[in-house]
């Protein structure tokens, strides 16, 4: 496949894949590290490199699933707890082969924080991009419990966490329906 081909259907192909579909495969480590290598050669205004990164897997899932449901249990007021998302959350991580906490480190001096936002994003599309490349399902989660995971994730005063990126090796066979507005509704050629 030549590399406009190559781009062209791993942009196209890239899915959100959630945890319930991943089959209980470890991701190989030189997988994880390039997904992570990629991230880096996103753009930032100023060269501020904003984004940095936590890795869970193997005994630390248990961590992150503990502080993610008991979160969800000491926020959620009484009548709107859900016993069936409780359990949902909990699993979230143990069905996950790794999850990627994603930083952003504020240059509020330099910046702002919108791009640094953008510059994240454009970080998290590579790693997304490079997980579809890999036969790697992944999404980007942006819960509560992680938003405000400051304590847990061990975040200093100038950085935030915008969410987690979850990632398994997706079940065989899994068809997924993803449509987009056409171009038409979305360009004006002046
Ligand atoms: C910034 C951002 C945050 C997201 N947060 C969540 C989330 O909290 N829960 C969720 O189910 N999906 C989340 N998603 C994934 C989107 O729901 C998903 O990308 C969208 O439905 C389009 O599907 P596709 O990625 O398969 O094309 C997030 C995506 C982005 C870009």
């Amino acid at each position: 496949m030549d590399l406009t081909t190559a781009i062209n259907t791993t942009i196209k192909n890239r899915r959100a894949v959630f945890p319930p579909m991943y089959n209980g495969e470890v991701i190989a480590y030189d997988v994880i590290e390039q997904i992570l290598e990629n991230a880096l050669w996103a753009p930032s205004h100023k060269q501020t490199e904003p984004w940095s990164f936590k890795v869970y897997s193997g005994e630390s899932l248990k961590d992150l699933s503990q502080y993610s449901s008991n979160w969800y249990k000491a926020n959620t007021p009484i009548e709107k707890f859900s016993e069936k998302k409780y359990e949902k959350t909990k699993k979230k991580a143990l069905q996950s082969s790794h999850v990627i906490a994603i930083i952003m480190n504020r240059h509020a001096a330099l910046v702002p924080e919108w791009e640094e936002v953008a510059a994240v994003a454009c970080a998290v599309q590579n790693m997304w991009l490079t997980a579809t490349a890999y036969g790697v399902g992944a999404y980007w989660s942006s819960p509560k419990y992680a938003i405000h995971g400051d304590d847990f994730f061990n975040l200093e005063p100038h950085q935030k966490c915008l969410g987690l990126m979850y990632l398994g090796i997706p079940v065989d066979g899994l068809e997924f329906k993803a449509e987009r507005a056409p171009l038409e509704e979305k360009v004006t050629w002046i």
